[in-house]
């Protein structure tokens, strides 16, 4: 069983039940050898540990030992434990003698947590045909162990992998074979090849592909991926699970791993790290020590920073702040920032999984941040709004942009035919980066305040803003664009607007809030909500808009501080569910369901049967039943996939339901 707790983008915190306990996910499982361990992982923070069945099962005395007692007690470790098949020795030496069923049964035995099929971890770049051929096994015995644990009744959790080397189509058909059999956690194999090439860009390719075909519910773990330097673009991109053997082979090699890479003890002057290990001993004495001491205490280092990293990663999508360790990581090297680049080519599939609000503000830290979700969502809202006859173009001023506005606007340049403009049709908007083009009416909502670029500006976002601005300019009358943008964009020269003067910004409360609904819940939610006599009630502290009331004092909606965005009331549930039909804004709730959600508690899951596709996680939504009553609202926890998805956990924190 996995569910959800908080989410960043894909990234997502999780718990993962397992019969030796619960596992808070993304996390990292240290590989523990049978035979030859010596290092107790749980004084490092292991949750979850991995080993392997083959050996056991391949060892006389090991076997009947873990037949015995068990692997929890062979390996010392009372936490869940996972077991892999073999399938690894039979990518290295090309024949394992254990059978499928073999493996699964041996694994049942030996009370593994999660077991492993045999698949068959095809290399990349292979004939396709010897790809898709592998391909047809490994789905042919991962169907074969499911119907084998099930016949049998096993407790045996079961992992099966998706392969299908670098072909794309081969991923995308085997993650959703997969997906259609309904296993308990999905790893992504036979990648470590191109981790060792540093081909990361292909391993975006690959775990993308295979994620959007895999069910959000289970867990997905990235086979054989031990390098911190990695963690947090895999965890971006939906992984919730690693293992490491690197952490001792690459000790045992003299090689200490950071997030900033890979050092070789022989170059090392100083200690990598500030870890127990590099605080407490110099790096002429760990280079003085017997090899089997110094394996030891590199391997420890290894082991402190792949759990510091993996805990930063967690406070980071607690935070909302992911995607900024992301691009902090991918620049360490430039095959990974190559392989971040690459992940912008996804930014459609990463969109549909961010929240819409996040505590975090954005922070842009190059060109790249432009390929972001926020970014990519709030240029569609504003492809898609409807304009007035006339455009106006402002430089940023200090945020929030509206309330900064000097009275003298300088000299504007025209784009277009008309040289009347329109005041009472003109929209007006701030060119900035990374949001390109902000309406002021909106220019306190996140994430359009809530992000940091640096004053100077490069040539990547330079660029979009004038691709944008070519892309938005046709569809007004006329454009003005004001001098002072001129040369920050280098926008090509017009004529000067002989009206200049009578160009003025008329700041409106009403114009601002219809602006924001319209934005938050779609065209038409300004006009449903705020129809009729209103009162607009502000903070006396920041005069920022805080209650919005009708004619008989009832609050209609509530403007949250943080981010500007409304949070609804009874009657602003009311007049959004009469205005939109159905399936706008809805989730559809069953009649089990019914009379909790009235008493205005969380919706779980597993009550959910439809919901508005463009739900994303922290909207505020209405909850409806079959018939479309209105039973209440509330802000999601998940997206619409998720939500359909998950059979366990909240979906929705309620906030009022309406009792018959
Ligand atoms: N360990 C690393 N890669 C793989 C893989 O593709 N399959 C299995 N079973 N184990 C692995
Ligand atoms: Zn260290």
């Amino acid at each position: 069983m996995f569910q959800i707790k908080v989410k960043d983008g894909r990234g997502r915190i999780g718990k993962l039940e397992t019969p030796h306990g619960v596992v808070t996910t993304p996390n990292l499982m240290p590989v523990i050898h049978p035979r030859k361990q010596s290092i107790d992982v749980k004084d490092f923070g292991a949750e979850i540990v991995i080993t392997n069945a083959y050996l056991i099962y391949n060892n006389q005395e090991l076997k009947e030992k873990a037949e015995n007692i068990g692997v929890h007690e062979l390996i010392n470790f009372h936490g869940p434990v996972m077991t892999d098949s073999g399938s690894f020795q039979l990518s290295v030496y090309g024949d394992v003698d254990i059978t499928n069923e073999e493996v699964i049964d041996f694994q049942e035995k030996i009370k593994s947590d999660i077991g492993t099929s045999l698949d068959i971890p095809t290399a990349p770049y292979i004939d396709e045909e010897i790809a898709e051929r592998d391909l047809k096994i490994t789905l042919k015995r991962a169907k074969e162990a499911k119907e084998y644990r099930d016949k049998k009744g096993y407790d045996l959790l079961l992992n099966s992998v998706v392969q299908g080397s670098t072909y794309m189509n081969l991923r995308e058909y085997c993650a959703s074979e997969l997906a259609y059999l309904d296993f308990d956690l999905y790893p992504i194999g036979a990648v470590v090849p191109l981790m060792e090439m540093y081909h990361y860009d292909k391993i975006v390719d690959i775990v993308m592909n295979s994620v959007r075909n895999l069910p959000d519910s289970k867990p997905r773990h990235l086979m054989g991926a031990g390098h911190p330097m990695l963690f947090a673009l895999a965890v971006a991109m939906g992984c919730d699970l690693f293992d490491s053997a690197a952490y001792i082979l690459y000790a045992e090699d003299d090689r200490f791993l950071t997030t900033r890479g890979t050092y070789k003890l022989k170059d090392l002057n100083e200690m990598p790290c500030s870890c127990e290990i590099c605080s407490k001993y110099t790096i002429d004495e760990i280079k003085s020590m017997e090899k089997e001491e110094r394996t030891k205490l590199i391997a420890q280092h290894n082991l402190y920073v792949s759990f510091a990293e993996i805990r930063l990663i967690r406070q980071a999508i607690y935070e909302g702040s992911l995607m900024e360790l992301v691009e902090e990581r991918c620049r360490v090297h430039p095959q990974l920032l190559n392989a971040y680049r690459r992940l912008g080519e996804y930014v459609d599939d990463l969109e549909i999984y961010d929240p819409r609000t996040k505590k975090s503000a954005f922070f842009y830290t190059g060109s790249e941040s432009l390929k972001r979700a926020e970014v990519k969502r709030h240029l569609n809202k504003i492809r898609e709004m409807p304009k007035k006859r006339d455009l106006v173009l402002l430089p940023s001023y200090r945020k929030p942009y509206s309330k900064n506005i000097p009275k003298k606007l300088e000299n504007f340049y025209v784009y277009g035919d008309e040289t009347d403009i329109d005041l009472n049709s003109t929209d007006f908007m701030v060119v900035d980066i990374p949001f390109t083009l902000i309406p002021l009416d909106l220019d306190e909502i996140y994430p359009l305040s809530q992000n940091i670029a640096p004053k100077s500006k490069d040539l990547g976002a330079i660029d979009e803003v004038q691709n944008f601005l070519s892309e938005i300019i046709p569809k007004y009358n006329q454009v003005l664009i004001n001098e002072k943008l001129i040369d920050d964009y280098n926008i090509e020269l017009y004529k000067i607007h002989p009206q200049s003067d009578l160009i003025k910004y008329k700041y409106n409360d009403i114009d601002k809030i219809i602006a924001i609904a319209n934005y938050q819940f779609g065209e038409g939610a300004g006009q449903a909500l705020f129809n009729g006599k209103i009162k607009i009630e502000k903070s006396k502290n920041t005069g920022k808009i805080r209650h919005i009331y009708d004619g008989e004092n009832n609050i209609i909606v509530n403007m949250r501080a943080s981010d500007s965005f409304f949070i609804l009331s009874k009657e602003g549930a009311k007049r959004l569910h009469k205005v939109f039909e159905y399936p706008k804004l809805r989730v559809v709730v069953n009649s089990d369901s019914e009379p909790f959600t009235r008493e205005g508690k969380s919706v779980f899951s597993k009550f959910i049967l439809e919901s508005d596709e463009n739900i994303r996680a922290t909207d505020e939504i209405l909850i409806v039943n079959e018939k479309d009553d209105l039973l209440g609202f509330g802000k999601t926890l998940l997206n619409h996939n998720e939500m359909m998805d998950f059979k366990v956990g909240q979906a929705i924190k309620t906030r009022k339901g309406f009792k018959e």
